[in-house]
């Protein structure tokens, strides 16, 4: 039995679900049930009758899966992956900038603990941001955090001006605005697709910006040759399926002080492998809890964006 065959049966034995997030690697894409990108993976858990969830993505997303199920078990196969993004902003910072801004609601980015999410009045993704945003009152005072690059792509787009907190993903802030324009002059009838949590000089030069599900939808429903793609390298996966014979051209971060890596990977979404994805629903084990009166208030503000989008 292969090691894909394995995880299959143990899915059928245990009635469990694997979801992945499209950064994930490709062989743990291609074993998954579900295949999604944030909001799509928390819509997704909202509604499985499965008994166990393995999240395959970071922590934050198996948080999110067990506040909204925790009648279910839900389990990572890398309990050690974090996220830069989420990690910037900690629950004691955002009760502290709440109480410095009273008479302001909060919106936090899904990449957030459920501690900071139980801070906040409701959640967004990069799919469904401006939607939310758009129906909140207009004259509403707003934290937005953490990812400052979404947030005033936001603030752009809507006009609004939103207080916006200082953090970013360290994949997608990295992307060399200087690469950019050399493969857009080499590759002139390329559309460039962009993450919104990039940075605005990036997003400046693009020709659709949007999350992972709304870059794959785009080159789906497209018949151009060639594309530029600005966000992290794991969705080429199901774009090249998608689209066999198709190019996709990735653009590589920044050089900084010398040192250059030249790779466009979370390396934090890369931590699971099919090996400890088996291993953990074999042994159960790697079980996400979120403390139950968190979960209580951090689920309130998931609901609230799921009824919203
Ligand atoms: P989306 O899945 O909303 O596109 O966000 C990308 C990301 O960085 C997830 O960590
Ligand atoms: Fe976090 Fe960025 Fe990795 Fe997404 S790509 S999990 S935002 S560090």
């Amino acid at each position: 039995m292969t090691i894909q065959e394995e995880i299959r049966q143990l899915c059928r034995d245990k009635n469990a679900v694997i979801m992945a997030h499209y950064y994930q690697r490709p062989e743990i894409q291609d074993v998954a049930d579900f295949i999604g990108d944030s909001l799509a993976l928390a819509q997704q858990a909202a509604k499985t009758e499965a008994k166990i969830i393995v999240m395959c993505g970071v922590h934050f997303m198996a948080e999110t899966a067990a506040c909204l199920c925790p009648d279910r078990k839900v389990l990572i196969p890398a309990p050690e992956a974090g996220c830069s993004l989420a990690d910037s902003c900690q629950a004691e910072d955002l009760r502290r900038w709440k109480e410095e801004h009273p008479g302001y609601m909060v919106v936090s980015y899904v990449n957030t603990s459920a501690e900071v999410k139980a801070l906040t009045d409701v959640v967004v993704t990069s799919s469904n941001a401006l939607k939310i945003i758009n129906q909140l009152p207009k004259d509403a005072n707003i934290l937005f955090g953490p990812d400052k690059n979404l947030g005033s792509y936001i603030n752009d787009l809507t006009g609004r001006e939103m207080t916006l907190w200082n953090g970013a993903c360290h994949v997608h802030a990295r992307f060399s605005v200087e690469a950019l324009i050399h493969l857009k002059h080499d590759h002139p009838n390329a559309p460039v697709l962009t993450h919104p949590e990039c940075k605005k000089a990036v997003i400046e030069l693009s020709d659709y910006v949007g999350s992972t599900a709304a870059l794959l939808k785009y080159v789906k429903t497209h018949t151009n040759n060639e594309y530029i793609i600005v966000t992290e390298s794991g969705v080429i996966h199901e774009m090249q399926k998608a689209c066999p014979g198709v190019t996709f051209i990735l653009v590589p971060p920044e050089i900084t002080e010398g040192v250059g890596c030249m790779c466009n990977e979370c390396e934090y979404m890369r931590m699971a492998t099919l090996e400890k994805l088996r291993d953990t629903l074999r042994d159960e084990i790697n079980e996400v809890h979120v403390e139950p009166e968190v979960a209580a208030k951090a689920v309130k503000s998931i609901h609230k964006m799921l009824a919203m989008s």
